[in-house]
């Protein structure tokens, strides 16, 4: 095979750069660093694994829950020394949803910060590299620039292995009370399908085998296709499948609403939708539903999970939860107990709601304390971890398709992913990775499954 030429870096870029990263929060936030990698790579920045020493730094921030700002500054401070022992030559970003929130308040309490970015204008850090290189003071970029960030990424550079992330959707027009999103990520946004196709392909090339396709609200993508048509979220999802070497598909995360036919016929139609649907019902109480702007009953949620389950009798489900939201009684909390009992979930996130600025819930009477926010919410994770022990227990003797992803904890051990997202650890040798095998379940623990090799199945 002939080596593939790539032109020199011309200039400052010749010079090999080290980058280190830095992510908290979601999947989506994760996809975007390794953007931001990618859109810095051609001015000669590579990864870096610590940020000792490294030439830039990005803190790439979220907002969503807790004290979010005041772990960003802790975390400011700690990386303020670093970049003096390398004498002020670090460039320092903060990005992500803290930026856009609260960007003026880090520069002022945090000077030495050279670049603050929101999550619409990653695709221009290199001109802010090279304003902040020229020490022209900090820049602050967190307006929602009228151009759509994804026009302006190069494809994907680094390949991000079997299992990969592709945005297909940002921002949401739903204002739950609760939720900063809104106000971070801006209004829904869509990307068109011929640019989705491309990078699915493009990562399939590289040789993930699972793709999961990104969205705060990933289930409202309405994107323009070929033929000026718009299609939705079950069509994208049918083109896709159409990939040779695509073997599973997900998408996250979800909103009930947003639910529609063509999606649950999807799930009965396309065997590499993978079975395990994430979907957040966040309360059980129609009360605390109206009063979080959910726009939908517990009993709409629960006819949305007949649906799903009549398309795809195999579907496990996943859902988000938040105990203690203003006014929320012990006969509402009670309601989420029933909801979680009826439905039954193989996994789910569960957080005491936490103030966040700005958004109405915050500045809403009768907020619940916090005490009562801490039992409701260990009486709902003990349930939620009761179900999802006998989701894992329920699955041990069976024969399951596992996708291998990388070594295992012990020596002569890898590991993979079931269909269910469970991680499984089975004995074998790491020229499986990438590949899928058949699997069969011998135990299950806590938060993984453990089983042997059945037979191996290489991936066309
Ligand atoms: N408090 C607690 N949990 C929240 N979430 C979003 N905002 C808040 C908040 N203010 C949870 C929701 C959402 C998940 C990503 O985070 O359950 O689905
Ligand atoms: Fe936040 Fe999701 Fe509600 Fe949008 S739909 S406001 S992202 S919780």
């Amino acid at each position: 095979m002939n080596a593939v030429q790539t032109p020199a870096p011309i200039g400052e870029a010749a010079a090999r750069k080290r980058l280190h990263v830095i992510t908290w929060g979601c999947q989506m936030n994760v996809y975007d660093s390794g953007r931001m990698a990618d859109v810095l790579a051609p001015l000669g920045y590579a990864p870096a694994a610590e940020p000792d020493g490294a030439d830039m730094v990005i803190l790439n921030t979220c907002h969503i829950r807790d004290k979010a700002a005041e772990k960003v500054f802790s975390e400011l401070g700690r990386l303020r020394r670093l970049k003096e022992a390398t004498g002020n030559r670090m460039i320092l970003a903060v990005a992500g949803c803290v930026a856009q929130a609260e960007g003026a308040e880090i520069l002022a309490r945090a000077p030495y910060v050279d670049i603050v970015l929101g999550p619409q204008t990653y695709h221009r850090l290199p001109e802010m590299v090279a304003q902040a290189s020229r020490a022209a003071g900090a820049v602050i970029e967190t307006d929602f620039p009228p151009e759509e960030k994804f026009d302006h990424l190069p494809d994907s550079a680094t390949p991000q292995g079997p299992t990969a992330f592709l945005t297909i959707q940002e921002g949401c027009d739903k204002f739950c009370s609760f939720c900063v999103v809104p106000y971070t990520r801006g209004a829904e946004a869509s990307r068109p399908a011929g640019a989705i196709l491309r990078e699915a392909r493009h990562l399939v090339a590289q040789g993930s085998r699972e793709i999961t396709l990104l969205g705060q609200n990933v289930n409202a993508w309405h994107g323009e296709a070929p033929g000026a048509a718009t299609w939705g979220l079950g069509r994208l999802l049918r083109e896709l499948a159409e990939i040779p070497g695509l073997t599973r598909l997900r998408y996250a995360t979800s909103h009930p609403r947003d639910m529609d036919d063509d999606l649950v016929a999807a799930h009965r139609d396309i065997p590499s939708l993978m079975p395990f649907l994430h979907l957040p019902v966040q309360s059980g109480s129609d009360r605390v539903l109206a009063a979080m702007n959910r726009k939908h009953t517990a009993d709409d949620y629960r006819r949305i999970i007949d649906r799903l389950r009549a398309a795809r009798p195999d579907l496990a489900l996943s859902s988000d939860f938040i105990v203690g939201h203003p006014g929320e009684t012990d006969a509402d909390h009670e309601a989420t107990m029933a909801l979680v009992r009826d439905v039954g979930f193989a996994q789910a996130y569960s957080f005491k709601y936490s103030p966040r600025p700005g958004t109405p819930a915050a500045g809403a009477p009768m907020q619940v304390a916090e005490d009562v926010k801490d039992s409701r919410l260990q009486a709902l994770q003990a349930l939620l971890r009761e179900q999802q022990a006998r989701f894992g227990a329920g699955c041990v003797g069976l024969d399951m398709p596992v996708l291998f992803t990388g070594p295992g904890r012990h020596p002569g051990q890898i590991v993979g992913r079931s269909p269910y997202l469970q991680p499984v650890h089975v004995s074998g040798g790491a020229n499986l990775v990438g590949t899928e095998s058949i699997v069969r379940i011998v135990a299950s623990h806590p938060n993984s499954l453990a089983g042997t090799l059945v037979q191996e199945r290489q991936i066309a």
